[in-house]
């Protein structure tokens, strides 16, 4: 198992408004954990950073997740653009991952999902949206150009993102490496099982995924990862505190310091030490 020491600590444990680094950490080099009561917070303080990023760049490309945990944070931003209070008709949106060979038609599609839950909703713009290639005929020729149009969208300015079960980050599962770019790769067992519910018979469900890379993700120049519940306390832990294993993803996510916000509710926080 490769892994290294953390670089630098992480942030204090702060509420909403007032997160911030601890005094005898590397100031400038760790990620911020913002820790708050509740997954109506959580959401909102997502909601609060994208309002923040895009009324600074209006024009800018950022990613969102896909999963339950983003629910609530879509419909925080999808109220906000129905009140007039934020306005994202001119930002481009970058899809993070999608089953390969799956269209949005198809029934267990996270671009479908995502079109329903977010993107149809907050009205974006369809030439705004950038789907993950999947169903491209040569997919390694496809996924190079996604990261192309990234880089013509100027890079990525905000990350939004969500933690699986098993660590993964988009679908980087574990093993991915952290410089790793958009790309084909095989699904554990474990996420295909996530995925089970939408197949009558195990053997259709997807093996593999194309996803953004790590290294993609980390070249953001502002990340925001939103995890909820106890269900995920102890992959939080091991995400954030310890060495930065291989097959924890998350971990190193760690890398992008204080670029990095975590925000957690009490649930999620509950096996960091000191909690
Ligand atoms: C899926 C997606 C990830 C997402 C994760 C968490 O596997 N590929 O991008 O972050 O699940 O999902 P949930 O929020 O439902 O736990």
């Amino acid at each position: 198992m490769t892994s290294v020491e953390h670089p630098g600590g992480f942030g204090s444990f702060d509420n909403v408004g007032t997160s911030g680094h601890s005094g005898n950490q590397e100031v400038g080099a760790a990620p911020t954990i913002t820790v708050v009561d509740s997954y109506e917070a959580m959401s909102q303080r997502a909601a609060d950073i994208v309002a923040e990023t895009v009324s600074r760049h209006p024009t800018c490309a950022i990613t969102v997740p896909t999963g339950s945990t983003p629910l609530g944070f879509f419909q925080e931003l999808i109220r906000r653009i129905d009140a007039g209070t934020l306005d994202l008709s001119r930002t481009q949106i970058f899809c993070l991952d999608e089953y390969l060979g799956t269209s949005p038609e198809d029934v267990a599609s996270l671009t479908g999902w995502l079109q329903r839950e977010f993107l149809v909703p907050a009205r974006i713009p369809e030439e705004h949206i950038h789907y993950v290639p999947a169903t491209a005929d040569d997919p390694d020729a496809a996924a190079a150009r996604y990261e192309a149009e990234i880089r013509a969208a100027g890079g990525i300015e905000l990350a939004v993102l969500g933690l699986g079960p098993n660590g993964h980050v988009a679908f980087n599962e574990p093993g991915s490496a952290p410089d790793s770019r958009t790309r084909v790769l095989d699904l554990t067992e474990e996420s295909r099982e996530q995925n089970a519910a939408y197949y009558e018979n195990r053997a259709e469900i997807p093996t593999q995924a194309m996803t953004m890379g790590l290294g993609t993700i980390l070249g953001a120049r502002r990340l925001v990862l939103i995890v909820s519940g106890a269900a995920k306390a102890e992959i939080v832990r091991q995400a954030l505190e310890g060495p930065m294993p291989l097959d924890v993803p998350g971990s190193w996510l760690r890398l992008a310091g204080e670029r990095l916000e975590v925000v957690l509710d009490t649930e999620a926080a509950s096996a960091l030490s000191g909690r």
